[in-house]
């Protein structure tokens, strides 16, 4: 999730492309740089740390000038965020420059060829291969240069280049990751997103998979990725600002939600492909993984939801004990944690407070420790001795949605790996597994299409003033994670549980006021949950059900049911959350509460 700029025309590049840095320094600050053509020389300049680190560089620098040019803000995925890794990359003739938002899923193939032709790198980044491959095929032609470097690679990208010798052209080229044109009077633009270009132009036109755009101050052409000439359909963008970075959507939150099947694509792919399952930035060794005798997960409130999610699975697929622990309660008791722990830190932030003590104390208990983080260099990865990143890019809303659904992504990946590493799970047992994770994306997809129902629902039960949730089994988290999300974006007070303990003790606050969600999809507790909805429903009790199409055991059972695609139990809590979410988000939002930023919260909670 980075954020991309270019401009070309008669003017200095520079202004405009810090403008539009500006603009969209909500796609990522762990770096920022820009590059132009200046006199017969590209020039990079570019900074660690947020987009004020490179102004503040470039005002003890030469001027740059030149009148084409590109700007990156930078969301790390693969490589720290060092001076090294931030972009433009150069090429190794330093003849092309290249920005990119995205994951090149081949890179290390690619690194690997591109050294045996005398390639030389100077970052981790999988950027540098796509400059690297561009300068390798360049016989003199930018675009067809670029076509066939992209034709070459996997994953998702957004790009951006320019070159040493065509100082009026500008290409961008994009799978899985947006980018698009901008047309101005005698100058144009490219961008990863309309509010970069708005204070220059509203003339834009969205640019599909596996296209390129040769960028001209007097002119843009359009081609795929076989090299026929394509018609970009040009629009308007009537958005101000505001809703221009949230892309349309009212809230970051909601954006958010729909970004899910995206953040999970980036986060599955490229680490499985039916057969195999890798993590290649982990660097633990698979014998001392294997040597681990039990996992303790810590984490705080979404994010230790998705630990408890992930024990489900580190039980049943590795056979492995596996025990979660808040962070904020773990230094405070007395674990019994030694060399044979796998300590697992689970965090978006990688910067909450009682996490990293948490992590800490485990470390100096013996145990080896792993981070499940989405922001890469942060300080809890850092204090660990492996990490693996959930892709989800920057999550600006205050509670949690796309980082939740991707821990449990990467923390199941992590106990199928578990699993083969001990022998506890064959090939062909996993292989129906990833089958089932590769599918997520799709069926996430499939889920959020419940939205308008829930938004019915949600205006019907906003006036509640509690609210129950119950699940079982690798559904029972969601039960905590729906609870929350109500309780902190509507302050109505909800509560989640475990659905077989109704009748223990919380089914005397049931009656006919009180709405209860259900997680009841198909799964080993089927049966149980739906006895358990049995004794709400003869209380008078308020059913709403989240269920696997056509179900008519609950549909008999529940007043209201929202449908969500089947899947296996195991990957079943990515796709069920979506509902929770988007209840939460419409009840809020029919409050009038401050959805991105409720009362109270702070989106990185970094005191104790
Ligand atoms: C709730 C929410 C919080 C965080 C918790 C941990 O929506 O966002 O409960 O999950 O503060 O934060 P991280 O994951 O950054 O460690």
């Amino acid at each position: 999730m980075c954020g991309i700029i270019g401009y070309v025309g008669p003017g200095p590049a520079t202004p405009r492309i810090l403008s539009g840095l500006q603009r969209l320094d909500y796609r990522g600050y762990d770096s920022a740089g820009v590059v132009v053509l200046d006199g017969d020389r590209i020039r990079v300049e570019k900074m660690p740390g947020k987009l004020d680190h490179l102004l503040d560089h470039l005002k003890k620098m030469p001027a740059m000038n030149g009148c084409v040019g590109l700007g990156h803000t930078r969301w790390a995925t693969h490589g720290g965020p060092t001076q090294r890794n931030a972009h433009p990359h150069l090429s190794h003739r330093a003849t092309v420059a290249v920005v990119h938002n995205g994951i090149i899923e081949n890179h290390e193939e690619l690194r690997r060829r591109l050294r045996k032709r005398g390639y030389r790198f100077a970052s981790e980044t999988d950027t540098e291969v796509i400059a690297h491959l561009v300068e390798d095929h360049y016989r003199g032609d930018p675009l067809e240069a670029v076509r066939r470097a992209i034709n070459q690679l996997d994953g998702s990208f957004a790009i951006g280049a320019l070159f040493r010798d065509h100082p009026d052209v500008l290409i961008g080229a994009r799978l899985n990751s947006p980018l698009l044109v901008g047309y101005g009077e005698g100058a144009n633009y490219l961008a990863s997103d309309a509010p970069a270009v708005l204070p220059f132009t509203r003339k834009v036109a969205y640019l599909e998979d596996r296209e390129l755009a040769e960028i001209r101050p007097g002119g843009i052409r359009v081609i795929d990725a076989g090299g026929r000439p394509r018609d970009p359909k040009v629009i308007d963008i009537t958005w101000d600002f505001a809703s221009a970075a949230k892309e349309g959507y009212p809230h970051f939150m909601l954006k958010e939600v729909y970004e899910q099947p995206r953040a999970l694509a980036d986060t599955i792919r490229g680490r499985t492909n039916r057969q195999h399952l890798h993590f290649p930035e982990l660097e633990i060794p698979a014998r001392r993984l294997r040597a681990a005798k039990r996992v303790t997960i810590v984490a705080c409130g979404t994010a230790a939801h998705a630990g408890m999610t992930a024990k489900y699975a580190f039980e049943e697929l590795a056979r492995i004990p596996t025990e979660v622990v808040l962070a904020s309660e773990f230094r405070y008791g007395d674990p019994v944690i030694g060399r044979d722990t796998l300590a697992i830190a689970v965090t978006q932030s990688g910067e909450t407070m009682d996490t990293l003590c948490a992590i800490r104390a485990a470390k100096e208990h013996g145990a080896l420790a792993l981070a499940v983080c989405n922001v890469v260099g942060s300080s809890i990865p850092r204090a660990c001795d492996g990490t693996v990143y959930t892709h989800a890019g920057p999550e600006i809303g205050v509670a949690s949605t796309k980082a939740y659904t991707t821990q449990i992504a990467v923390l199941e990946l992590l106990a199928i790996r578990l699993g083969m590493i001990r022998g506890t799970l064959t090939r062909e047992a996993a292989r129906p597994l990833l089958r089932a994770m590769e599918r997520v994306p799709a069926a996430v997809e499939k889920a959020l299409e419940c939205d308008g129902g829930v938004a019915k629902l949600a205006r019907k039960y906003a006036g509640s003033r509690n609210f129950m949730y119950i699940g079982r089994r690798y559904n029972f988290p969601n039960a905590y994670e729906g609870a929350l999300k109500l309780k902190e974006l509507s302050y109505i007070h909800a509560e989640g549980y475990g659905a077989g303990e109704m009748k223990h003790g919380p089914l005397a606050l049931v009656d006919d006021t009180f709405p209860t969600v259900a997680v009841c999809t198909k799964g080993r507790a089927y049966d149980k949950i739906l006895s358990n909805m049995k004794e709400i429903e003869a209380r008078g009790g308020i059913l709403i059900a989240v269920a696997n199409p056509r179900d008519a055991k609950v549909r008999a059972l529940a007043r209201h049911v929202v449908e969500v695609p089947q899947t296996i139990e195991m990957v079943s809590p990515m796709v069920t959350v979506v509902p929770l979410q988007l209840l939460a988000y419409h009840i809020a939002v029919t409050l009038g509460r401050d959805v991105d930023k409720p009362r109270n919260l702070a989106k990185a909670v970094t005191v104790e």
